[in-house]
């Protein structure tokens, strides 16, 4: 499937105080200088807040992560979960259109879309309430023909279904998500056929059923507003809604409500969340290893090299090694272990990366070869 970024795209992106902060609290859930693992949890948070994924959002969450930009354009060009055009402010759904749900009736699903959304996928409807798009498996191939709406799967459909299941989206009223044919899960069609004991005692929905119920967000955009917006990993019931963090900052440690994941090892102390991911400070003896490259106060005529172009440097990087008075490749093309090693100390958050992602020796290529090799060679990691 073709996925590229829609052709209008808003002017920029932030994050609400209360995702940001949320976002922040994702990041240092991963190990200092790892901090790029969050880039799915932030692309969809980005995406709950503002409906789709646009080009400035891609660009924010790179900067915040410190990824180069086309890494994060292409998490967010795989991943269908990830909207790259507006989508319908009530539901955007997405129909399985591979082997079992195919053999099972999504081109049926997919008429019915066609006729009560919009002839085209990812067009708006008439309303602009609902979408549509056809997606790869979303593995629930037991339960075909199937389609995902926000964060619900609704199994076992059948055209007629579907239909009422738009209406009643379109009336207010969120459907119960599962299965939609009467089934409990993924027995048999026919009913149980082992471990029969256990169908007397069980929940009336299924696991995921339940948890969607009690949660009720479906298909809720986050915007910021929610009380208590739950950073679970972060002690118990951290909540970093602005205004309850500032009337709450005072206070001692108050009894904690019992929260998902309140035994869940925290992996910092909550604070008050720093613009960027908290840099822990590098080790005192990290820090004095090694000797500081000489540097310079500024760019050789005024025009730094966009040291970008090394794999590995993103805008924070950048920034730190222009304040440490590094903005040439030939700087870094110059080092050796001992200036290595004191800059890997005083890199803040991003100890080690240097020698991960071989800078000295991707600078040298520059130097030595010319842009254009590089490029050419860094395709391949031939350096
Ligand atoms: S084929 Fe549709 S969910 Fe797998």
């Amino acid at each position: 499937m073709l996925r590229r970024l829609h052709h209008d795209q808003p002017a920029s992106f932030a994050f609400t105080p209360a995702n940001q902060a949320w976002a922040e609290a994702e990041m240092r859930k991963y190990p200092e200088g790892r901090q790029a693992s969050a880039v799915i949890a932030l692309l969809f948070r980005a995406q709950e807040q503002e409906g789709w994924v646009t080009k400035p959002m891609i660009e924010h969450v790179a900067d915040m992560l410190d990824m180069p930009r086309i890494r994060v354009l292409e998490v967010a060009t795989f991943y269908t979960m990830l909207h790259l055009h507006p989508v319908g402010s009530v539901a955007h759904v997405q129909v399985c259109g591979t082997l079992s749900c195919l053999l099972c009736g999504s081109e049926d699903l997919i008429s019915v879309c066609k006729a009560k959304i919009a002839p085209e996928p990812r067009q708006l409807s008439a309303d602009g309430r609902f979408s549509w798009e056809e997606v790869e498996c979303l593995g629930a191939c037991a339960n075909a023909p199937m389609i995902q709406i926000g964060k619900d799967y609704y199994e076992d459909l059948t055209a007629e279904r579907l239909e009422w299941l738009l209406d009643e989206l379109a009336a207010g009223r969120q459907p119960l998500p599962g299965p939609q044919n009467g089934r409990y899960a993924a027995e048999p069609l026919g009913g149980l056929t082992t471990l029969k004991d256990y169908e007397a005692g069980r929940a009336p929905h299924n696991a995921a059923v339940t948890l969607a119920v009690e949660r009720g967000d479906g298909m809720k955009r986050i915007d910021g507003t929610e009380v208590p917006l739950l950073t679970p990993w972060l002690t118990k019931g951290a909540n970093h809604n602005p205004g309850a963090a500032a009337a709450a900052a005072p206070a001692a440690p108050a009894p904690a409500p019992r929260v998902e994941g309140e035994k869940l090892k925290p992996v910092r102390k909550p604070g008050p969340a720093p613009k960027k991911p908290a840099a822990a400070p590098a080790p005192a003896a990290a820090a004095g290893e090694g000797r500081k490259p000489e540097g310079i106060a500024a760019p050789r005529g005024g025009q730094a090299d966009d040291l970008k172009e090394i794999e590995g440097i993103g805008p924070a990087l950048e920034r730190l090694c222009h304040e440490m008075g590094i903005f040439h490749f030939d700087q870094i093309a110059a080092w050796g272990p001992e200036e290595i090693a004191w800059m890997d100390g005083n890199l803040k958050g991003f100890r080690g990366r240097i020698s991960r992602d071989k800078w000295v020796a991707q600078a040298k290529l520059i130097v030595d070869e010319g842009l254009e090799a590089f490029r050419i060679r860094a395709k391949t990691n031939d350096y």
